[in-house]
C-alpha cells in the first residue's frame, strides 16, 4: 500500500517520521518483514509502559469506535484497553440490534457517522470484504479486527508477536494449523503473514474443512513449503508451533456438516506426549472441545499469554495510524 498523502488539516508535525499516519489495516499483505519488525518493537514499548505505569497519555484526546457485528470478547475489550491505556476514548457498538442498522443503514453510511465522532474506526462483520468496503467509504483509518472467513489481520500480527517472543524467532519453523482451516479466518491471515518468513506449514483438517486453494496457491508462488494432512500424527513430532482453531459453527450452510467434523481433533496431555518439549500450542480462542482444559497447566500452552499480546499490538497499531508512534 503506498504511504498516503498528508492530511493537510492536521499540523504538519503530527506527520513526519509517521509512515501509518492515516492508513487503514485491512490485511496481512500490506506488511513487509521490516514493518513487522517496526511492529514488533512498538508492542515491546508498550508493554514496558504498561508494566511501567498502566496508563499514559500517548492517545489522550482522541476516539476509537468500536463496531463489532459480529460476537467478540476479546479482539472487542483488547482494542477498548488498548485505546483506553494510551489514555484515549471509546464508543462501543457492540449490540448492533440497538442502532440504526436494524433500520436498513448500509455499512458505509454506518462508518461515514461514526467517522464524524471518532478518530478511527475498529470493525468485525459477518461479511469479507466488509472492511475494504468500510474503508473505502471512510476518510479516517480503518482497522479490520475480522471480516466473515476473510481475514484477522491484527490477530496474525499478535500471533507472529507471540511466536516471536515465545520462542525467539520465526525462521526456520514449522507451523501446524490445525481444525477448521477452510472458514477460519486468522489461520488465513497468519498462513500468509509466515510466507514474509522461511516457515513450513503443514495444514491438518478434516476433507470438508481444508485451507482455501486460493491461499494455497498464493503461497506457492512465494516458495513456501506446505503439506496437506488428515491427521495429526504424521506432523506432530516435527512441529513447533500447533495452532488450533475451532470449527467455526457459525459458518456452517448445513448443521449436520457441522456435527460431522466438530470433534474431529482434541489436545490434550495423552496427545502431546509426542510432541517436543520446546513447542508451544497457540488457539485465537475462544476454545470449544478442541483443547482439553487437562492441557492448560502445561508450558507449552500459550494460548492465555497469546491473548495478553494481543493488547500490546493493538496499542502500537492505534499509536501507528494516529501518527503516534
Ligand atoms: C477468532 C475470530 O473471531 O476469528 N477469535 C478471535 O478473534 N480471537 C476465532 C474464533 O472465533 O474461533
Amino acid at each position: 500500500m503506498p504511504t498516503p498523502a498528508p492530511n493537510p488539516h492536521l499540523p504538519f508535525g503530527d506527520q513526519r517520521g509517521a509512515p501509518w499516519y492515516g492508513k487503514d489495516i485491512l490485511s496481512v499483505r500490506q506488511f513487509n518483514r521490516e514493518d513487522l519488525e517496526y511492529i514488533f518493537a512498538v508492542s515491546h514499548e508498550m508493554r514496558t509502559m504498561v508494566e511501567r505505569v498502566g496508563t499514559f497519555d500517548l492517545l489522550k484526546g482522541k476516539i476509537l469506535a468500536n463496531l463489532f457485528y459480529e460476537p467478540s470478547t476479546r479482539t472487542s475489550s483488547s482494542f477498548t484497553a488498548a485505546m483506553e491505556r494510551l489514555g484515549g476514548s471509546v464508543i462501543p457498538i457492540n449490540e448492533v440490534k440497538y442502532s440504526s442498522v436494524t433500520k436498513g443503514e448500509t455499512l458505509a453510511d454506518t462508518v461515514r457517522t461514526l467517522e464524524c465522532y471518532a478518530d478511527v474506526v475498529v470493525l468485525r462483520h459477518p461479511e469479507t470484504g466488509s472492511a475494504a468496503i468500510a474503508a473505502k467509504a471512510a476518510r479516517k483509518p480503518v482497522i479490520n479486527a475480522g471480516d466473515g472467513t476473510g481475514e484477522h489481520p491484527t490477530q496474525a500480527l499478535l500471533d507472529a508477536l507471540t511466536i516471536r517472543e515465545e520462542l525467539g524467532h520465526l525462521d526456520g519453523l514449522t507451523i501446524t494449523m490445525l481444525g477448521d482451516l477452510k472458514y477460519g479466518r486468522t489461520v488465513h491471515s497468519l498462513a500468509r503473514l509466515s510466507s514474509l518468513y522461511k516457515v513450513k506449514l503443514n495444514y491438518v483438517s478434516p476433507d470438508l474443512l481444508r485451507m482455501p486453494a486460493e491461499i494455497i496457491s498464493e503461497l506457492k508462488a512465494s516458495k513456501m513449503e506446505q503439506t496437506e494432512h488428515s491427521s495429526l500424527d504424521p506432523v506432530l513430532a516435527e512441529t513447533d508451533v500447533l495452532y488450533v482453531t475451532r470449527v467455526q459453527k457459525e459458518r456452517f450452510e448445513n448443521e449436520a456438516d457441522y456435527e460431522k467434523v466438530k470433534g474431529a481433533y482434541v489436545i490434550d496431555k495423552a496427545t502431546m506426549k509426542s510432541a517436543k518439549q520446546r513447542m508451544i500450542v497457540m488457539h485465537p480462542l475462544p476454545r470449544v472441545t478442541e483443547i482439553s482444559m487437562d492441557f492448560d497447566e502445561d508450558p507449552r500452552a500459550a494460548y492465555f499469554r497469546q491473548m495478553e499480546y494481543g493488547l500490546y499490538v493493538r496499542m502500537a497499531l492505534l499509536a501507528m495510524v494516529l501518527g503516534k508512534a
